[in-house]
């Protein structure tokens, strides 16, 4: 009998053809993440998960899949997933690097420059009909060349961003879990990073020891002059300190590709800021890159099934 397989939101390019060729496919075929009661009735007869980073694969739902042997996540990042429980019972775990690592670096420059830049205001100010003739000092914003960048995780993303940093002639500095050699930068701790960082970008991964990392004490540390990119999770940085820092003058900008709570309503004070530009977490959102996410989870969940190992196994 062909194993049971969830798949939570159908993917682009062949995933959906290729896993059907050897599993009974479960397809929750709407534009919106999957309910959480069919997520739990579906799982709980399922061999396989072909999830997105909006599931929640929680321990109750997994203990509640006696069947389940494989999730294989659309995403690089897993803090949507009960990593510790996977290993207790035995379920293998994918994810998929290395293929968005250039599309979300491109995304954390296009925020840095937009932010430092004030691009958002300076497109609404055309749109309103305010742009009578040029002006000495309109919108005044700051450099991005040859200023200093600071990456916090330099992971593949982090070491991506900080490539793109040489074309502009910046210092770049970095801080890692673990000694990174041959990366562009300088390691530093975080104190010193964010003390010396003109724009200070978040590329590490979420868990317990980010989790909250960037709050008030740390904008405390930062130049007023700042701009901050988060491209990685939402709640890696406190949104309620963000507010703060941005509304005070702790520091000067932020460019955002994800918040917390993530979508962020249309009414939080976040939203108003004009020196807050947010877009809706499209880090990984180009096509090509999105259909090679798609392929390398659908490589990794057959590879699971076949009792092969996967090609980006996280757990
Ligand atoms: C996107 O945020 C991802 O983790 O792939
Ligand atoms: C993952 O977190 C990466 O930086 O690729």
């Amino acid at each position: 009998m062909a194993p049971r397989v969830l798949i939570t939101r159908e993917p682009p390019g062949s995933s959906v053809d290729r896993i059907s060729e050897v599993a009974d496919v479960f397809l929750w075929d709407h534009d919106r993440p999957i309910d959480t009661d069919v997520l739990a009735r579906e799982a709980a007869s399922s061999v396989g998960i072909y999830c997105m980073l909006t599931d929640a694969i929680d321990r109750n739902l997994l203990m509640a899949s006696p069947k389940l042997e494989v999730v294989s996540t659309m995403a690089v990042g897993v803090d949507n997933i009960d990593l510790d429980a996977c290993r207790e019972l035995g379920i293998v775990v994918g994810h998929t690097p290395g293929v968005l690592t250039e599309s979300t670096a491109d995304m954390a420059w296009a925020l840095l420059m937009a932010a430092s830049r004030r691009l958002e205001e300076s497109i609404n100010y055309v749109q309103q009909g305010r742009w009578e003739g040029w002006e000495l000092d309109g919108i005044i914003s700051r450099d991005v060349s040859g200023t200093t960048i600071g990456i916090v995780g330099m992971g593949r993303i982090g070491q991506a961003i900080a490539r793109r940093a040489e074309g502009f002639d910046m210092e770049v500095l970095f801080t890692n879990r673990s000694r990174v050699s041959g990366a562009v930068g300088t390691q530093v701790d975080l104190e010193e990073l964010l003390g010396r960082s003109d724009h200070v970008v978040i590329a590490v991964s979420l868990n317990e020891q980010t989790r909250g990392m960037i709050s008030t004490q740390q904008f405390a540390m930062m130049k007023t002059t700042a701009n901050l990119v988060n491209i990685a999770r939402g709640p890696i940085v406190d949104t309620d300190a963000l507010v703060a820092a941005l509304v005070e003058g702790q520091i000067r900008c932020a460019g955002l590709d994800v918040t917390d709570p993530e979508p962020i309503p249309v009414d939080h004070p976040l939203v108003a800021l004009p020196n807050c530009l947010i877009v809706p977490h499209l880090g990984s959102a180009t096509d090509r890159t999105r259909v090679a996410m798609a392929d390398l989870a659908t490589d990794n969940l057959l590879a699971a099934l076949s009792g092969a190992d996967m090609p980006a196994r996280t757990a």
